[in-house]
């Protein structure tokens, strides 16, 4: 414990040269998304431990397999922190082939242009909370940002392919990788040329293409009753 810490009727002394207003602000980031590293490998596994241990007695990656994967592709996961706390992750490493192999659970493959997602989960205290999702968004967000990806892959309970299905997944067929009398639905999210992305964004440009008076008109409506209620307030 620090001095200060000990003593707590004794005010820190402030540099004479720097002003209150100008301290160093020592607080932690309320909420925060970054990859992971190795010294995030024992969160991690607390929160596994918990969501896949206590439940079913194994977990998708082990102590030493999530160092491994944070090793070597680091870039590949990404933590939520809130206020310094690790409340939910992602770990995904690269893969070469179409469908996923038992090699998928422990290899990475630098050349494959997909990426495998081997476990995502959120603290049990935070869940229900929409967390899962926002973070498979982000995620899925920053790997359209990582030129050599072309789609994200995973293996899941068939409980979970609605929930997967709901942040963009499509169900490949049944996964060849088995734990013990576990089996898996394989599924697969196209991160270049989102064919959806490229629909609605084509359905827009054809819409002011084809509406161009109308939209105009729409746009200098709109832009008068902002300036409007402006004006009123
Ligand atoms: C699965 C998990 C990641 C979901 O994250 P979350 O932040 O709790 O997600 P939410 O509560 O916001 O749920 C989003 C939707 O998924 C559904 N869902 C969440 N957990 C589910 C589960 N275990 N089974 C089925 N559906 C589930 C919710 O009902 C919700 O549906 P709705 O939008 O229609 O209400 C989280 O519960 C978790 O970490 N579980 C333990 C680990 C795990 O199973 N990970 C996935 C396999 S790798």
């Amino acid at each position: 414990m620090s001095l200060v810490g000990a003593l707590p009727f004794l005010k820190p002394r402030l540099s004479p040269s720097v002003s209150p207003g100008r301290q160093r602000r020592h607080t932690l980031p309320a909420s925060e998304f970054r990859p992971l590293n190795t010294q995030d490998a024992i969160s991690v596994f607390e929160i596994e431990k918990e969501a896949f241990i206590s439940v079913s007695g194994d977990c998708p990656l082990h102590l030493d397999e999530v160092r491994h994967f944070l090793t070597l592709c680091p870039e590949l996961s990404m933590g939520w922190f809130e206020e310094g706390r690790l409340v939910a992750f992602i770990i995904g490493s690269q893969w070469d082939q179409d469908r996923l192999t038992l090699d998928a659970l422990t290899l990475h493959k630098p050349k494959g242009s997909t990426v495998h997602i081997h476990v995502l989960a959120v603290h049990r205290t935070f869940r229900q909370q929409g967390k899962g999702p926002i973070l498979m968004w982000r995620y899925l967000q920053y790997l359209r940002c990582l030129p050599y990806v072309r789609r994200a892959v995973l293996m899941c309970e068939d409980f979970l392919v609605p929930f997967y299905q709901k942040s963009g997944f499509k169900v490949q067929g049944r996964c060849s990788i088995t734990v013990a009398s576990l089996t898996f639905t394989e599924m697969q999210y196209p991160v270049r040329g989102h064919a959806l992305m490229r629909r609605n964004s084509e359905a827009i440009v054809g819409y002011i293409h084809t509406n161009l008076d109308e939209f105009v008109t729409e746009t200098v409506c709109l832009f008068v009753s902002l300036w409007v209620i402006c004006a009123e307030c």
